[in-house]
């Protein structure tokens, strides 16, 4: 199939982009893509392509835009229930940790997921991951951490596994057992540090060889945070899993700065995420590795919270930046792309070339999967976008609607249901 006219083919091409790199869209106008299977196997000019390929089935872009599908690196996608009352609670006056801290927040979401059944979980999962995909995202992370004992962490990861399967939005796994500490560990944090080191953690393992052992372990990631796990309890729970051979994430600087950004550059992490309250010294050790830092401006957006990652100075230094969703039931219910790049213009002050970069290629580095998806290139997998509009800038530009018009996920079209 070779799509044909596009306005801006945005092509990405070269790999991540760190520093003051970022925002390189490789724009080729009137551009076309070849694509046989599930692969991209040749990018060009429209009128170059025709001639190459004069027998190829076209699919006309007709003036659009086309563009590699986003990449979400940061999801907590698979829940049961709602705490729209915490939203209301919040808007009286209390703060995120202090509902956490009385038992409510991520705990409230644990229970309500422990007490579902497997097929709620799915469906409830399912129709989000739909929503996302009509949004334009093609691959999205999805983390574990609202079961919090073995057996419910484990169906977590079946779910993801088996939505994974049935796709078409394809899954990246991570085990988050260390999400929050649950109530039968209250104020026993290193008892629940102790049972993730020396069970879950060995039980992820023995799941996943029975189940899935030709695959990549899932990562694994930690809320280390003032309140659930500190930086030992953060660096024993990583070391722990390193030593396993899985691959890192961690949720760093939410809400206060304990060091967790340089813990994760120090134990080569795949990323960092959140990073509203980190230091000068942590952001420029984050800078010098090849842990992404990942932004999600819909938390502090979906809080009330004034302070958003300082984006424009982990560029500065030379940092490897990518944006995500963050979508969850607690601080930001929304696994729009489109959105998350609307807001980190605004927010963060990066450009419409910036935010797109930072949601396709540098997201795709986040899951270690730059070589597979994020870029319009040779070889790489077929999952693009057709929006309804000629110019990229409109997905920063105009938000709170949806400007895809059709996604392509290796190969196979889906019509998206745009209101442009
Ligand atoms: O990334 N910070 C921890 N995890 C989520 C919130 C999860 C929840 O409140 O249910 C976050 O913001
Ligand atoms: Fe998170």
């Amino acid at each position: 199939m070779l799509i044909t006219h596009a306005s801006q083919l945005i092509t990405l091409s070269g790999g991540p982009q760190r520093g003051s790199d970022l925002g390189r869209l490789g724009i080729m106008e009137d551009g076309a893509v070849l694509i046989r299977g599930s692969s991209i196997v040749e990018t060009g000019r429209t009128a170059e392509l025709l001639a190459k390929f004069p027998a190829e089935e076209t699919l006309e872009a007709a003036g659009r835009v086309v563009m590699p599908g986003f990449v979400d690196p940061h999801t907590h996608v698979v829940w049961a229930g709602s705490r729209a009352k915490e939203f209301e609670m919040r808007l009286e006056g209390k703060s995120y940790m202090e509902i956490m801290a009385a038992g409510g927040g991520i705990n409230a979401t644990v229970q309500a997921t422990r007490e579902a059944a497997y097929e709620t979980i799915l469906g409830q999962t399912r129709s989000r991951l739909n929503a996302m995909f009509r949004n334009g995202t093609t691959t999205a992370e999805v983390k574990t951490g609202y079961g919090l004992e073995t057996g419910a962490e484990l169906v977590q990861l079946k779910a993801i596994r088996e939505l994974d399967h049935e796709g078409p939005l394809e899954l990246a796994p991570t085990f988050l057992g260390a999400h929050a500490v649950p109530p039968e560990y209250s104020g026993n944090v290193e008892g629940y540090v102790d049972l993730l080191v020396a069970k879950m953690i060995p039980a992820v393992i023995a799941w996943w060889q029975e189940n899935c052992p030709a695959e990549p372990l899932p990562f694994v990631d930690v809320f280390c945070e003032k309140g659930v796990f500190d930086l030992e309890q953060t660096r024993r729970i990583l070391s722990c899993a390193k030593d396993q051979g899985f691959p890192l994430k961690l949720h760093v600087d939410e809400f206060e700065n304990l060091g967790g950004a340089s813990l994760a550059a120090e134990m080569s992490a795949a990323s960092a995420d959140h990073l509203v309250k980190t230091s000068g010294e942590d952001i420029r050790n984050l800078a010098q590795s090849d842990t992404v830092a990942v932004a999600l401006p819909c938390t502090p957006f979906g809080l009330g919270d004034p302070h958003y990652t300082p984006a424009k100075e982990i560029i500065a230094a030379g940092g490897l930046l990518a944006l995500a969703s963050d979508i969850n039931p607690g601080t930001a219910w929304c696994g729009n792309m489109q959105f998350v790049i609307a807001l980190a213009c605004r927010a963060m002050g990066l450009t419409p070339s910036q935010a797109i970069a930072a949601a396709t290629i540098n997201a795709a580095a986040a899951i270690r999967r730059a070589d597979r998806i994020g870029t319009l290139e040779p070889g790489k997998q077929a999952d693009l976008l057709i929006l309804s509009t000629d110019d990229y800038r409109d997905l920063a530009y105009r938000f709170g609607g949806n400007l895809i018009q059709t996604v392509i996920k290796k190969g196979v079209i889906y019509p998206s249901a745009s209101q442009a």
